[in-house]
């Protein structure tokens, strides 16, 4: 590449990186992801659809040679796959004649308030994104009316779900529409569904930033009114369409994640328990107290039903890493979740191609990694499906 610009032009140099790299992504991608390609996500096994609806095989065989509900696609070998739309479709007729309410539709009921999940940590790959695609995907794929939101201006949890920030989001399409101080658009014009029946998406990209910049003008000027409850009144105008908000954080404490943290009603803190992160842990905190204190003494509620901190890329094989675990524990007790998320290739190597786990197939991994990093993360998320149901009174799943 050539040299001809002088290093001492800086501006030259790094808008001149930029392009070669914004090129060499978008050919990249054009490769790997035609641009008028759709995501879709792929069939589920009748053992898969059977766990996710927590019945057993035999009965879902039986209710297909019945001929009840959706029909599911049959391989040569007369094996059967369904369609996440097929598990949904049978959600919907198993809850009729379910013994308890709510047994295949585990969403709210009457005078259940919508949860709105902040997954955040100022420290950089904590695992935020990674945790909350998962959660959002595993909570739909479980009966929850799911909505995520990307608040995250470097947009990873967009691109995982086939959204392109620099191309699909040129006239806007990111919650600053819908939380700026002039003008700002309703919040079910940036909503857009997703290949996941039950999963919506507000997506995520630069322009997030703006929020950062305006607030303070907007605060000097008097005319930001309570900035903090911008997304908490933005998302009041859904309420009625979701059962979970889940909405991943960009990795500081500015005025978005601040606003994140005021709409929420749990707050999940993701740890990688190594003594760095542990330390920048103390410094958030710490901060994060304190800008609470400034926004509740302008007397908001600043309530939540939950907060936990849930350990990230773990390995249990690590003594260091054990070390701070049981510190943490120690310390923090019931506040840890009991699950952790493991560390496992098939996560990052499924994250190299913009899928979660819950996307790529089984057979694209050696069975025994795939599985141990699965039950991790449906074990994780189903630990915090329990929470939510608790926030509902509702205890073990009735
Ligand atoms: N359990 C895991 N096992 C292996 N790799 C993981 C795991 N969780 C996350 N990763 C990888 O670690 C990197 C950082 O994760 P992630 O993007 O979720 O962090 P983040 O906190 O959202 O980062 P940022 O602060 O930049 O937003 C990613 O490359 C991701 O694929
Ligand atoms: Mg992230």
């Amino acid at each position: 590449m050539s040299k001809d610009i002088a290093l001492d032009d800086l501006n030259a140099v790094i808008r001149q990186h930029s392009e070669w790299l914004a090129n060499q992504l978008h050919a990249q991608r054009e490769n790997l992801f035609p641009p008028n390609a759709q995501k879709a996500i792929r069939k589920f096994t009748s053992g898969e659809a059977a766990a996710l609806l927590g019945v057993n095989d035999s009965y879902l065989r039986k209710l297909h040679l019945d001929g009840k509900g959706p029909s599911p696609e049959l391989t040569p070998g007369n094996r059967r796959l369904y369609s996440a739309q097929d598990i949904q479709d049978l959600r919907v007729l198993l809850e009729k004649t379910a013994r308890k309410p709510g047994d295949y539709l585990p969403g709210r009921r009457d005078g259940d308030h919508m949860q709105i999940i902040g997954v955040m940590n100022f420290k950089g790959g904590s695992g935020k994104t990674t945790t909350a695609a998962h959660l959002a995907q595993r909570l739909a794929l479980t009966g929850y009316r799911v909505l995520a939101i990307d608040l995250d201006p470097q947009a990873s949890l967009t691109a995982l779900h086939g959204v392109q920030p620099e191309f699909d989001l040129v006239d806007g399409g990111t919650l600053y529409d819908a939380i700026r101080y002039d003008d700002p658009d309703p919040i079910s014009s940036i909503i857009r569904p997703t290949y996941f029946p039950n999963l919506d998406l507000i997506p995520g990209n630069l322009e997030l930033m703006e929020f950062e910049h305006d607030t303070p003008r907007a605060l000097a000027q008097g005319n930001a009114g309570l900035f903090f409850f911008r997304v908490k009144e933005a998302l009041a105008q859904v309420d009625g369409d979701y059962d979970v908000v889940v909405i991943d954080c960009p990795p500081q404490l500015g005025f978005l994640t601040m606003s994140a943290l005021s709409a929420a009603t749990g707050v999940l803190v993701t740890i990688h328990p190594e003594m760095l992160d542990v330390m920048s842990m103390s410094q958030f905190l710490r901060m994060t107290a304190d800008l609470m204190d400034v926004i509740a003494e302008s007397g908001a509620d600043m309530s939540h039903d939950w907060m936990r901190y849930l350990l990230t890329r773990y390995e249990p094989q690590d003594a260091p890493q054990n070390r701070i675990v049981a510190f943490l524990r120690t310390m923090y007790g019931d506040s840890v979740l009991n699950s952790t998320m493991l560390k496992s290739t098939a996560i990052s190597d499924a994250g190299l191609t913009k899928q979660t786990l819950y996307e790529v197939e089984r057979s694209a991994f050696t069975r025994s990694t795939y599985d141990r990093a699965i039950e991790s993360l449906n074990a994780v998320n189903d630990e915090i499906a329990q929470l939510i149901q608790e926030t509902w009174g509702r205890h073990d799943n009735q």
